[in-house]
């Protein structure tokens, strides 16, 4: 979303204009955004093979996934359901790499018939895997045992996170391995997201070209993602260039070493769509409080939760009036319950049925989204090459009743 004199417009379209077509709330993507980021991305590594595997938890829509496919991104899935919605979009299975945590074994078995790439995550997974799937490789989730990342709950390589095989049980893994047969061709780690220091990744890096060196067949490295972008105006964001110029060697060195080129993986997220994404809302109602003003608008954490499950900073614009006096505001929502998207912000005057845009709306908002209160999901719209299309539409009342069974019952009294 740039401003163009008086208006805030994607690719030349009004946010306005685009709000009136397709109501609100809206989340409107910008595809030359994402382009940008992938290009920037890949540009930082200097290796021979390269894989960028977009995480399409952060937003799988089949239209992003398409995009994605047309940059020429692989994916990471960690669920049947987005492994079907890549293969749905055009996606090749092998370049699909599905590194799921704790799912059931025959939810592996249904990834293998798919034909994707395989990542398993703990002992019983390996013990499963050499029984059903014998002489089918596959490659192995590390706990690298660092602690990175933003906050609590979006950090998970450390030793005490549910997720991959902690470093300090890699002998019984490979006793594992030995006995149930199981050949490891890759190894995958991802350590949390918004990492701004470069330094972390390598330290975990590092740990993971040490255990690599203790397998002979491995024909990939994944070392996952967690990029942070900014959410602040003066926020920092994660070095790429010094990321990239530090792991490209590290990785040329390690495959000098060993005598094999390897295929070097990440898998990005929030750095190739995050601030693609804007979310418009309208603003219902103004009240006076004794310690604020409350901008009540027509959506809530039903739609776009980060602010209040990770106290995540997102910028908030008023689309509608955004040149008049700054005035503090909490914008909040309409579900009963606090759910805040900020509290006392210098917002440009807010009127009764303004439009407020959220910045950096692309990843984990959209996919983060329920019907609670019975409220009803957004609309989605992608702008491309200047045309804006509607990629999702607006549930309506009849999508809350889609998948109740009520069957009829005779109630007692
Ligand atoms: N790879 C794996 C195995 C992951 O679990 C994730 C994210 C990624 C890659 C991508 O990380 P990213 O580049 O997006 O940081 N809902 C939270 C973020 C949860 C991330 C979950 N895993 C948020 O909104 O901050």
């Amino acid at each position: 979303m740039v401003v163009q004199g008086e208006q805030f417009t994607i690719q030349g379209n009004s946010i306005s204009d685009l709000c009136a077509e397709y109501g609100t709330p809206l989340y409107i993507y910008d595809s030359e955004v994402v382009a940008r980021q992938y290009a920037k991305l890949k540009s930082v590594f200097n290796v021979e093979k390269l894989s960028i595997n977009y995480a399409c938890k952060a937003l799988t829509n089949i239209s992003i996934l398409r995009l994605m496919h047309s940059l020429g991104s692989g994916i990471d899935a960690v669920s049947i359901g987005e492994i079907h919605l890549a293969l749905k979009a055009g996606f090749d299975p092998n370049q699909i790499v599905f590194t799921p945590s704790s799912v059931a074994s025959s939810e592996l078995s249904a990834a293998k018939k798919l034909g994707v790439r395989i990542t398993l995550d703990n002992l019983d997974a390996i013990r499963y895997w050499g029984v059903h799937h014998p002489g089918i490789p596959v490659a192995l989730r590390i706990n690298p045992g660092v602690k990175a990342g933003g906050n609590e709950k979006i950090s998970v390589g450390h030793s005490d996170s549910k997720f991959g095989i902690p470093i300090r049980y890699l002998e019984k893994v490979r006793l594992h391995l030995k006995e149930n047969n199981v050949k490891v061709i890759g190894l995958h780690m991802h350590t949390g997201s918004d990492i701004l220091d470069v330094s972390l990744f390598l330290q975990a890096t590092d740990i993971l070209f040490e255990v690599a060196h203790t397998f002979q067949n491995l024909e990939y490295l994944d070392f996952g993602s967690g990029f942070k972008v900014p959410y602040h105006p003066n926020d920092a964001t994660t070095d790429i260039d010094l990321f990239g110029r530090e792991v490209s060697a590290k990785f040329n060195e390690f495959c000098a070493k060993e005598g094999r080129q390897l295929e070097l993986m990440i898998e990005p997220g929030k750095y190739l769509v995050s601030d693609a994404g804007t979310f418009v809302v309208r603003v219902n109602a103004i009240k006076q409080a004794i310690n604020t003003i409350f901008a009540g608008v027509n959506s809530g954490l039903n739609h776009f939760i980060r602010p209040m499950f990770y106290d995540s900073y997102h910028e908030i614009v008023n689309v509608s009036n955004p040149n008049d006096t700054l005035e503090d505001y909490s914008v909040v929502g309409y579900i009963c319950e606090t759910d805040t998207f900020a509290w006392n912000r210098a917002i440009s005057k807010i009127r009764p049925g303004d439009l407020l845009a959220f910045r950096n709306a692309g990843a984990y908002c959209f996919m983060m989204a329920s019907n609670y209160n019975s409220r009803l999901l957004p609309a989605e719209v992608l702008v491309h090459e200047g045309i804006p299309y509607l990629i999702r539409r607006r549930q309506e009342l009849e999508d809350l009743f889609r998948d109740l069974t009520d069957p009829e019952i005779h109630w007692r009294g």
